[in-house]
Formats: C-alpha cells, sequence, structure tokens
C-alpha cells in the first residue's frame, strides 16, 4: 500500500473514492456537513431516512455524480465518547474494504475531528488497520486478484506534516513485520520446514542488522538438547535452533531481552496422534516463531535501543522408525529428566530447551510466544491469548501493549499447587499433567520450570489466535501475525 498525506481541502481533493467517518450521536459537521452541502443534504437524508445509523464499522456507498470524488464511502465510527483507537482501526477496515469492493485502486481518507486521540496515533492506526484488514494470502491460487493500491489521509490544517510521515513510517513497519509472520504460517508445511524456517530468519536478519547464528541436528545434540532433539528425531527434516542478536552500537555486553518462540513447523502429534480435523491447521505450529523472527527483523526499523536476543526451538512432529514413543525419557539441557507421556505435547519439549538455553544468557527478561495448548481457545475462544507471568511489571507492561495494538491477551494463575500436576514418577517432570482440565495453565508451570528462578518470564499461549478460520476484524481467514505489533509495542524505543 502506497500511503500519502495531503493538505488539500477535503471538497478539492480529485479521488475516485472518499471516506468520510461519521459519529453516530452527533449531526453532521465539519468535513460532513461541507459535503452534505454541496450534495444538496444527500447524506443527511442518507442518515434520516435510509436507516444509515453509523454505527461502529456500518458502511454506506454514495454515489456523488459531479463531485471531486464521485464515490465516497460513509464510515459509521460509533458514539464519539467510545471512540478509541482500536474502535477506530476496526471501522477502518470496513471502511477500506468497502473500498475493495468499489474495485477502487486509491482512495482518499478524512480523519475524524477527535480530542481523545492525538493526531499522530490516528494516522499510524489508519495506515495499519488499512494495512492489515486488507492483506490477503493468495500465493497459491490462480486468477485475477484486485487490490487497492494506495491511500492518501488527508491532514487537517493543524498538522505537523513530520509527525504525520513518521506515524505512517511506524505503521508501515509494523504492518510489514506482522505481514512477514503471517507470510511465514500461511506457508503450507511441504514448502515448511525447519531449515526453510532458519534460513528464513537468516534472510530477515541479514536485511535488518540482526545477527543469525543456526545451529543443526548435530549441533542440537551435543549441546545437551535432548528434548528439541527427541522431538526432531521423528521427522526427515532434521531440527534447528535458531538465535538472532540485535544489538545496537554500544549495546552487544547488555542484558538482552529474550524473545522465544515454538517453532513446529507441522505438528501431526508422533504416536499420540492428533485426529484428521485435529491436524488440518499444524502448519501454523511455527506462529511463535513467525512472530519472533518477524519482530527480530523490524527493531532496527523502530528505532529500538535495546539489546533484544530472538531465540527458536524448530522441529517437525512426525511418525517414523526413529520417532519417540509414549512413555520415553529424555533428558532436557540443563539436566531435567521428562518423561513424555504423550508425544503430542512436544511444543513444551522444544520449549524446554529453548528456555533452559536463553536463561544462560543472563536475559533481564523473557517472551514466549507459542501455540501451545488447544485448552487455550477453550478458555478464551479466539478473542485473545493466555498471558503467563511470574512478574507483574512485565505482565502489566504486556498487557499495556496489548491494549494498545488491540491484540488481547488475558492472564492467568500460576499458583503453586499446580507445580504437582506435572512432577514425574520416574522422572522429575512428566510432559502431560494427569487431567486435562487446567491443560494450559500446567504446560505453562511446564516451562517454568526451565527459567531461572530471578528472571521476569511471560508466555504467551497464541493457540487459539494465530490462525482465524473466517475473516476477522484485523485479519483475512488464515494466519494473523498475532504478537508481532504487541511485541513491538512493548519494545518501542
Ligand atoms: N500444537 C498443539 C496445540 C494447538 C492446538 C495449537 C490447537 C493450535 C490449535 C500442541 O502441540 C498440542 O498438541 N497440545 C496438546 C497438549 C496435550 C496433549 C496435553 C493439546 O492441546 O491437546
Ligand atoms: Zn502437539
Ligand atoms: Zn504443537
Amino acid at each position: 500500500m502506497q500511503f500519502s498525506l495531503s493538505r488539500a481541502l477535503p471538497l478539492e481533493l480529485k479521488t475516485p473514492c472518499l471516506i468520510l467517518p461519521l459519529w453516530s450521536d452527533e449531526p453532521l459537521s465539519g468535513i460532513a456537513a461541507a459535503f452534505d452541502e454541496n450534495l444538496d443534504g444527500l447524506l443527511l437524508d442518507i442518515t434520516q431516512n435510509d436507516g444509515f445509523k453509523a454505527a461502529l464499522g456500518e458502511t454506506r456507498v454514495v454515489h456523488a455524480g459531479g463531485q471531486n470524488a464521485p464515490r465516497m464511502v460513509m464510515l459509521g465510527l460509533g458514539k464519539r465518547e467510545s471512540f478509541s483507537l482500536d474502535r477506530f482501526r476496526k471501522a477502518l477496515v470496513k471502511g477500506a474494504r468497502a473500498v475493495r469492493t468499489l474495485k477502487k485502486s486509491d482512495f482518499a481518507l478524512a480523519l475524524p475531528a477527535t480530542e481523545t486521540q492525538a493526531l499522530p496515533f490516528l494516522i499510524q492506526g489508519a495506515a495499519e488497520a488499512i494495512e492489515l484488514g486488507l492483506m490477503q494470502f493468495n500465493d497459491f491460487k490462480k486468477g485475477e486478484h484486485f487490490a487497492v493500491e494506495s491511500a492518501t489521509i488527508l491532514l487537517p490544517e493543524s498538522a505537523d506534516e513530520s509527525e504525520a510521515q513518521t506515524a505512517i513510517e511506524r505503521a508501515r513497519a509494523l504492518s510489514q513485520a506482522n505481514a512477514r509472520a503471517r507470510q511465514l504460517v500461511n506457508t503450507p508445511s511441504n514448502l515448511k520446514s525447519p531449515r526453510t524456517i532458519a534460513q528464513s530468519a537468516r534472510e530477515i536478519g541479514e536485511s535488518s542488522g540482526v545477527r543469525v547464528e543456526v545451529w543443526d541436528e548435530n549441533r542440537i545434540k551435543e549441546e545437551r538438547m535432548g528434548a528439541l532433539w527427541a522431538v526432531g528425531m521423528g521427522s526427515d527434516e532434521p531440527p534447528r535452533f535458531i538465535v538472532m542478536d540485535y544489538a545496537p552500537p554500544g549495546t552487544e555486553n547488555d542484558a538482552p531481552v529474550a524473545l522465544v518462540g515454538k517453532g513446529m513447523s507441522f505438528d501431526t502429534g508422533g504416536y499420540s496422534i492428533k485426529t484428521s480435523t485435529g491436524m488440518e491447521e499444524m502448519k501454523d505450529d511455527m506462529a511463535g516463531a513467525a512472530a519472533v523472527i518477524a519482530a527480530m527483523g523490524a527493531l532496527r526499523d523502530l528505532g529500538v535501543k535495546r539489546r533484544v536476543l530472538g531465540v527458536v526451538a524448530s522441529a517437525e512432529n512426525m511418525v517414523s522408525g526413529n520417532a519417540q514413543r509414549p512413555g520415553d525419557i529424555v533428558t532436557a539441557r540443563d539436566g531435567t529428566t521428562i518423561e513424555v507421556l504423550n508425544t503430542d505435547a512436544e511444543g513444551r519439549l522444544i520449549l524446554a530447551d529453548a528456555l533452559a538455553w536463553t536463561g544462560e544468557q543472563n536475559p533481564s527478561l523473557i517472551v514466549d510466544f507459542a501455540t501451545l495448548t488447544g485448552a487455550i481457545g477453550i478458555a478464551l475462544g479466539q478473542e485473545g491469548a493466555g498471558l503467563f507471568c511470574n512478574d507483574d511489571e512485565l505482565a502489566g507492561g504486556l498487557e499495556r501493549a496489548g491494549i494498545a495494538t488491540g491484540e488481547k491477551i488475558w492472564r492467568f494463575p500460576l499458583w503453586e499447587e499446580y507445580d504437582d500436576y506435572m512432577k514425574g514418577t520416574v522422572s522429575d517432570l512428566k510432559n502431560i499433567g494427569p487431567e486435562r482440565r487446567a491443560g494450559s495453565i500446567t504446560a505453562a508451570v511446564f516451562l517454568r520450570h526451565f527459567v531461572p528462578k530471578n528472571v521476569p518470564w511471560a508466555h504467551l499461549d497464541i493457540a487459539a489466535v494465530a490462525h482465524v478460520r473466517d475473516a476477522r476484524l484485523l485479519t483475512e481467514r488464515g494466519a494473523t501475525g498475532f504478537g508481532v505489533r504487541l511485541i513491538l509495542e512493548f519494545l518501542r524505543a
């Protein structure tokens, strides 16, 4: 999407289509009133007599013959008092999709007059909503795919143009990172493996000033990552361990913020095999890794000044003569022995080694991203991710970032009573709890075992939000890139 800013008066701007935002609880004012006058009261007529209420995201196309904008999309923002950046983004996605339905490749957007949001936030929100809401994954679909190509944002007179431009650049970096994560997740698993994921990390690192190191299966074994190795050994595609190091000048020896991602390029469940429907979407089992890799690639563009380490454990969970069996006992990097009672609880195994290694790097904090449990969808549905955290300040920071970006997260308890659930009988730990209840919590409790006690750590279970079956507000069907904007907001310079 090409964005431009214009200081033209709204009535004078020539554009194939103009999006005109309207409040549901106020009469037409400002730009809308000016257009209404030009159109002999047509807009007012529509609000009074044609059932257009300007509810949040409601759209109505107006054929405005003879105007500089021959098509207008009236876009409802809902009530002024309920206005928020999140609601604005949601409404704008509807507006942008209406433009696409009209097959207009260019459009212009008038911004609502509001005191509650500073202009740069409105502009950034608008640009993100337009980019994210229109992004479609059509790589494998023949035929023509109509795409909206450019948007002009109309600046109010008082606007500071360089601030507005910065907001657009920021939105662009965030949307691009989100798009990269989506692309990696949407790629089917016949075209994706731990090796291709590592290759993507290398390419993204190279183009964004991030050092990337990749360990192959031999190194993984030498480094005593017995859990990652055991999960990976059932596949013809060998596992990989990926480290991305972003260190702006002068921070090379700082304690890094560490991001850790689960990177299963496919999860059949292994011998504890999934049902066929349960397996349908398991190409998305590397969405945590995708979020980490994509976020790492945006740090320099966003001017992040801290050192950030991105760590990904990647494997493919298959069945074969080499695959692990239920009841196998493996030894993780930190020496913990784990009885693998269920080979489908493989994410926590590969993360055990990744977290143990990350803990050795003296991190200032750790945030991991993982499509870890089906149970998180039972708890929260598709509306948000589960947050599990041993530190209130870190939890608060992530929650605030999630509110800012519209990526909802909800904190679960990690009461010490749960610790017993994962204790082993013939080993230190077992990889599943005694029952299905509290499945997302027990998984998190398992992970916590591998994190040094004094390090603030958060685990985001994104299993239910990494991928959506039907178009949602900020995403079309498919991968969502959940977590990318959230963590970049958290790391905001
Ligand atoms: N990758 C799955 C979790 C998942 C489920 C992701 C649904 C996306 C959608 C994970 O490896 C898994 O299979 N977890 C098991 C754990 C169980 C065996 C304790 C689960 O949730 O059923
Ligand atoms: Zn699994
Ligand atoms: Zn999995």
